[in-house]
């Protein structure tokens, strides 16, 4: 949107609502600045954690709630989490008693400090400072599980790596994979704004990606804010919320075709996936 469309959204009935949400996340935005660096974390990240309950935090917490469903139903599983963040998911899926072993990687030294300090005597759960795109020479697999959530939109080459996923991966082992829905030019022009995306792919692009690595698409799930409260909106401005307040069950995952993740109201892209 051009300098004039903002003024003019400013100036219609909708412009104070606008105004008195941008101050709302500028204020909680600074605020939470001091909350990480109080726990040791870098200000140039956008991971979320345990430490900081908001809406968003919320949201991604569900996804690896949800991924555990999808692991394989067996015991002894080894799994990878591709960007683990502060680590409070890649706890999760250590304590899933189907799971052996969880090999948790982040790029971010403060992030991986943060997860060895709350959850480092998880048993099998091992932390490292490690970018995603080097694990196939650090930390190679097989593994029957690997995990990556809001975390390829942040890499150069996307594809590059998905394609030597599969390598990594026994057979009948799954890769659980979310990104940021983009679904038009426009979003994709929002995408390209945020500091740290890199690789803001249209969810027809991911999917091209993911036939060309894993021969076939696998499963699309449309994740989406579906409060148990009807009348509780979404809040993005990370305000901190009562912990009891929202939980993942207000969140939902429908296996879909892509055109359903059209509606706009998808908050992300999910695909799970096997080896042919
Ligand atoms: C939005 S957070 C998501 C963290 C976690 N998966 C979650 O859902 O809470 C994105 C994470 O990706 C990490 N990251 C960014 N680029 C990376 C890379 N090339 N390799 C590994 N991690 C990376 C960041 O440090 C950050 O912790």
């Amino acid at each position: 949107m051009g300098f004039v469309g903002k003024l003019k959204k400013l100036f219609s009935p909708a412009g104070p609502r606008l105004v008195a949400s941008a101050l709302r996340y500028q204020y909680w935005h600074r605020k939470n600045q001091w909350i990480y660096l109080k726990h040791g974390l870098a200000l140039e990240n956008e991971c979320v954690g345990d430490f900081m309950p908001h809406d968003i935090y919320w949201a991604h917490r569900s996804i690896y709630d949800f991924a555990c469903d999808h692991l394989p139903s067996r015991s002894g599983l080894r799994v990878l989490d591709l960007g683990c963040g502060v680590g409070y998911g890649a706890a999760l899926l250590a304590q899933d008693d189907r799971v052996a072993s969880v090999t948790a990687l982040d790029l971010d030294e403060a992030c991986i400090r943060y997860a060895q300090r709350h959850f480092g005597d998880i048993t099998g759960l091992r932390f490292a400072p490690c970018a995603a795109e080097d694990f196939p020479s650090q930390h190679a697999g097989p593994y029957d599980f690997i995990f990556s959530s809001n975390v390829f939109e942040h890499l150069d080459d996307a594809g590059a790596l998905l394609r030597a996923l599969p390598k990594h991966l026994a057979a009948d082992g799954r890769f659980f994979f979310a990104v940021p829905p983009i679904f038009d030019e426009a979003e994709r022009a929002r995408q390209n704004a945020v500091e740290f995306h890199r690789s803001n792919h249209l969810i027809a692009e991911w999917q091209e990606h993911l036939q060309r690595a894993f021969g076939s698409p696998g499963t699309f799930y449309a994740h989406r804010y579906t409060p148990r409260q009807p009348d509780r909106p979404y809040d993005a401005t990370s305000a901190p919320i009562p912990v009891t307040d929202l939980g993942s069950y207000d969140f939902s995952f429908t296996a879909s075709g892509l055109d359903a993740s059209q509606s706009g109201d998808t908050l992300t892209a999910i695909w799970v996936l096997g080896l042919p």
